[in-house]
């Protein structure tokens, strides 16, 4: 595929550089996304399963177990994914500092809690809806891993009790209508405010407040470009590249 000389230019010149995934990016790994069918994945997740049943406190509160036992399917189907050309090239893009002769700052921030971009090689990530890998106390919010009471939480089929005070064990991701880990949402913030190039990679661009983080770039004088291939036709983008993240970003990463 072409990507126009004026984007590319672009990319090349930037300074300081923001990126912001979303489902898309795994796509390409067989990860199904939230909103769009695809190709890769299929069948998007909301359009078998209710978002309020499955990923909001209320939906958790109703049935655990239910919710329970839906991240660990999501886990182990997580755990055959492998990192795609996106997560590679994003993480070669951070690890060099430049796509051209320039030094240049890259952030990256996502909305996935898939891990993918760690396991592509991404040290630095800012995660804003957690990482599903993860567990923790719903009450004393002690965080939990592996064994809990000399049992396995990757095996257990329904919700545990925390040892410390019998709250129940829930996974580590940021449910609709929950606040933001207020770090993770403070450095995007700041990435946000400070870039002169936002990019916008495989987000359907519809979740709050994730999504309002290209038009607080935009509003500080930064270009922002989405890669997607169904473009959002948001009003915030400046140019869309109209293709898969893995071959976009590896084009543009050559
Ligand atoms: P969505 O599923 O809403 O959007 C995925 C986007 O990726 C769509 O716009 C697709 O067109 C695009 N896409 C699909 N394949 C692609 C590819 N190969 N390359 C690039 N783009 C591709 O996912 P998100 O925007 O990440 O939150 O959703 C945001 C949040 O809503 C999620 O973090 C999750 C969800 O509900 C919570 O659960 C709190």
């Amino acid at each position: 595929m072409d990507i126009e000389p004026e984007v590319l230019a672009l990319v090349q010149h930037a300074k300081r550089v923001t990126i912001l995934t979303g489902a898309g990016v795994s796509a390409e790994s067989g990860v199904a996304t939230f909103r769009s069918y695809k190709e890769e994945t299929k069948e998007s997740l909301w359009s078998q399963y209710d978002p309020q049943k499955m990923a909001s406190i209320d939906g958790f509160l109703e049935n655990p177990n239910r919710v329970w036992q839906w991240y660990q399917w999501r886990r182990s189907e997580l755990k055959t994914k492998k990192p795609n050309e996106a997560h590679k090239a994003i993480a070669k893009w951070q690890e060099s500092k430049t796509l051209s002769s320039k030094n240049q700052n890259v952030t990256l921030i996502t909305q996935n809690v898939d891990g993918l971009h760690q396991a592509g090689g991404s040290k630095d990530v800012i995660e804003l809806h957690g990482n599903i890998w993860r567990n923790h106390c719903l009450q004393c919010l002690a965080e939990y891993n592996g064994e809990v009471d000399g049992v396995d939480l990757e095996e257990r089929e329904e919700v545990i009790e925390c040892p410390e005070c019998g709250g129940q064990i829930r996974p580590s991701v940021v449910w609709f209508g929950e606040a933001l880990p207020e770090q993770a949402w403070r450095d995007a913030e700041s990435a946000s405010y400070s870039c002169d190039l936002f990019l916008s990679v495989g987000t359907s661009s519809q979740v709050y407040p994730a999504a309002g983080l290209a038009a607080l770039a935009k509003s500080q004088g930064a270009t922002v470009i989405e890669i997607n291939p169904e473009p959002t036709k948001s009003s915030v983008v400046d140019y869309c590249i109209a293709g898969k993240a893995g071959e976009v970003l590896s084009i543009l990463n050559t």
